[in-house]
């Protein structure tokens, strides 16, 4: 039985940089939650560990978007980075700082790298020809020219490769070429380019790759990318650019990942001037001897294990210590999809279940290598039900109740199974050492192996019929409390996956969960009334999940609520305008009057009324929420503005075929035409 002394790490950790022209949704959410269960583990061990974020907010496609909201780019990443944060908050990943990469912090490190690599001798220009919009007056990044196929012929193809006949090749090779963004044709263009000579790092590269335990994939991936040689790297873009401006130009800017990974460094930059306690150079000068770790997906492998330990090298800072890439999330064996439903935003699914069922259904199928990870919704359902309701936070609805009536809440003062304790203390050096190898799914089958011990204890003991026997009340009480011992411990190694309920189980247990305290039987020790901790999932918010995300394709930044971004008490904060549509967009919704011939209550909805609308010929079913402003009855014989032309959607209690439009402010006021007014069934509206 050893409790684990090291001594004391310096660690800092980060996760990649989510953009801000979108919401995060649960593919993100993977890393963030490895990440944090990573951090949050190297924290319950005493280490001094920081974990550091931010938005990444430079970029054309942001440049972009923002225009075609008719707000600022600055207005636009603002409303994210509160939408982005709040959702990260929710899902319990606790940041130690999370900033942006358009900051002064990021600004001047990004300007010092520039500049120390160019004194250094590693930066060179060229000029390069490049597709030119001439309406927009902007150059084109590959991905906003399409075309037909130069090989195959198949129309509307992406600028760097073919979805029908998979060729790739260069966009100035493209036939019949448009610009995504005008529908112009480009033009070619010769302009001046920054580059970064990545090929004078090969050695260093090289070396660095087998100094650390390279994940097998990774060392893999970067075998094959020697072996192809490297090349020099494009960093600059021209004007107009939302990024920083490359120091003696006016009109050429840092491509976005040049800056991207140097707002590690700005994040933490600006944690160390908030708290006088942590020392940057500590961390990054290139005689830091403290750890660092980025934890990434698999797609930006080149640009954390090549790129970022380069220009680190090339400007006199450290290098990370390991790279950690992991896979991406597939949902029900397929990529998520819109159409299906399964691209879940991360608000979406706060707003059905709790994010401790996908913290534990990620931490039980994460191992430390690069493989895709399944969510599958009936196994997560299945397994969070099965483990953590059914295994875990069984154990201690069995025991607590003998103690809290029969024992006045106390536990007993010895514990009568040592050698069962033991088996649960000893469990965790082997535990830690999965965690720490971030094998999280090894640790958790470690544990539920443990919880079946426990729940296997109780059920050989039996304390329901022992309580039966007044001579046989000690035992109860010895019973019980072992129990509640064993779940302490378990629930006490599964801190970092699930916080909240580990916060559950300290309120009840009147104690701290700490690693320490793991060894320490906890005994003559009062604790509190057992409540409710986890309800089971129900496939039927998991339904009505999948069934909302089929219907947010919609980017959800909308220019309003980004304008307002900075006043939290905007009224639109709270429930933002959609992003804007044009007139044509507008036109395809067709209007028409339509008599409500019949309106009912529908059993089990609180908001909902069905109603059968007669549009002067046709009948249609529709669910509308108004049931707060209206009775049935009133509603009858009444005529309404209905969507006529909305596809047919299927709801909880049947299919809804369009949608009653009304005003007001909700309550009373919600606007219904009289039939006096002159208007029939069927009538369009204008
Ligand atoms: N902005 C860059 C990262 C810059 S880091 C200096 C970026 N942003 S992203 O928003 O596209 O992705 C953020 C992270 O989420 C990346 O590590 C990415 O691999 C990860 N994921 C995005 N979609 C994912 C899945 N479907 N599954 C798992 N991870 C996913 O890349
Ligand atoms: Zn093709």
């Amino acid at each position: 039985m050893t409790a684990t002394s090291q001594s004391t790490r310096q660690i800092l950790v980060t996760s990649a940089l989510p953009y801000a022209n979108g919401p995060i949704h649960l593919g993100h959410m993977l890393e963030y939650i490895q990440t944090d269960i990573w951090v949050r583990f190297q924290k319950m061990r005493g280490h001094e560990c920081h974990y550091v974020c931010a938005d990444d907010a430079h970029g054309t496609p942001i440049m972009l978007k923002a225009q075609q909201l008719g707000i600022t780019p600055e207005e636009m990443i603002a409303q994210t980075n509160i939408e982005h944060q709040q959702d990260f908050s929710d899902f319990g990943v606790a940041f130690d700082n999370y900033h942006s990469t358009h900051s002064d912090e990021n600004r001047q490190l990004a300007e010092m790298i520039y500049n120390r690599l160019n004194d250094n001798g590693f930066i060179s220009t060229k000029v390069i020809e490049q597709l030119f919009d001439p309406e927009k007056k902007m150059f084109l990044p590959d991905r906003f020219v399409k075309g037909d196929c130069p090989s195959c012929g198949s129309e509307d193809q992406n600028g760097d490769n073919c979805d029908s006949c998979g060729a790739t090749y260069s966009p100035t090779e493209l036939k019949n070429p448009r610009s995504v963004v005008s529908g112009a044709t480009p033009v070619l263009k010769e302009s001046e380019h920054y580059f970064f000579e990545l090929p004078k790092f090969q050695n260093m590269l090289q070396e660095w790759t087998r100094s650390g335990a390279l994940q097998e994939e990774m060392a893999n991936k970067l075998a094959e990318w020697f072996e192809d040689g490297l090349r020099n790297w494009d960093i600059s873009r021209d004007a107009p650019y939302f990024g920083f401006n490359i120091p003696g130009t006016t009109d050429k800017y840092f491509y976005v990942w040049l800056d991207a990974p140097i707002g590690y460094m700005g994040s933490f930059k600006n944690l160390c001037d908030k708290n006088s306690n942590i020392d940057f150079d500590a961390f990054w000068a290139k005689d830091s001897t403290a750890e660092l770790y980025h934890f990434i997906g698999k797609d930006i492998i080149y640009f954390h294990s090549l790129f970022w330990p380069a220009v680190l090298e090339g400007a006199g800072f450290r290098k990370p210590t390991n790279v950690f890439a992991h896979g991406f999330v597939t949902v029900n064996g397929a990529k998520m999809s819109k159409s299906k439903g399964t691209f879940i935003k991360a608000r979406t699914y706060l707003e059905h279940l709790n994010p401790e069922y996908l913290r534990y259904y990620y931490g039980a199928k994460l191992t430390s290598r690069i493989d895709d990870l399944d969510l599958n919704l009936e196994d997560f359902a299945q397994r969070v039900n099965s483990d953590l309701v059914g295994k875990v936070i069984n154990i201690a609805s069995r025991c607590a109740g003998f103690i809290t009536k029969k024992f006045d809440g106390t536990l007993s003062s010895t514990i009568s199974e040592p050698e069962l304790m033991a088996q649960f203390i000893d469990a965790q050096d082997e535990i830690a050492q999965h965690y720490e190898n971030r094998d999280f799914s090894k640790a958790v089958r470690q544990i539920m192996a443990l919880a079946d011990k426990a729940n296997q204890y109780i059920a050989d003991k039996e304390p329901w019929q022992l309580v039966k026997d007044p001579a046989k009340s000690d035992e109860v009480q010895d019973v019980c409390s072992v129990g509640i011992n064993l779940f302490r411990i378990l629930v006490t190694y599964l801190k970092p996956i699930v916080p909240n309920l580990a916060k559950q189980v300290e309120d009840f247990m009147n104690m701290e969960l700490t690693w320490q305290s793991i060894s320490q039987p906890v005994v003559n020790h009062k604790i509190n009334k057992f409540k409710a901790m986890m309800q089971r999932v129900d496939m039927k918010h998991v339904e009505a999940m999948v069934t909302d995300s089929k219907d947010t394709l919609q980017a959800t930044i909308d220019a309003p609520a980004a304008k307002k971004a900075l006043d939290p008490n905007s009224p639109l904060a709270k429930d933002p305008i959609s992003p804007e549509i044009s007139f044509e967009d507008f036109s395809k919704i067709d209007l028409r009057i339509a008599r409500i011939a019949k309106a009912e209550h529908v059993k089990g909805a609180d908001k909902l009324l069905r109603l059968e609308l007669d549009l002067g010929g046709e009948s249609r079913q529709i669910f509308a929420g108004i049931k707060s402003a209206y009775q049935p009855e009133q509603l009858e014989g009444k005529l309404t503005v209905m969507v006529a032309n909305l596809a047919p959607r299927k709801m909880r209690f049947g299919m809804s075929e369009g949608m009653v439009l009304a005003a007001g402010p909700g309550g009373e006021e919600l606007w219904i035409l009289n039939p006096e007014d002159g208007a029939q069934p069927g009538m369009r509206v204008k």
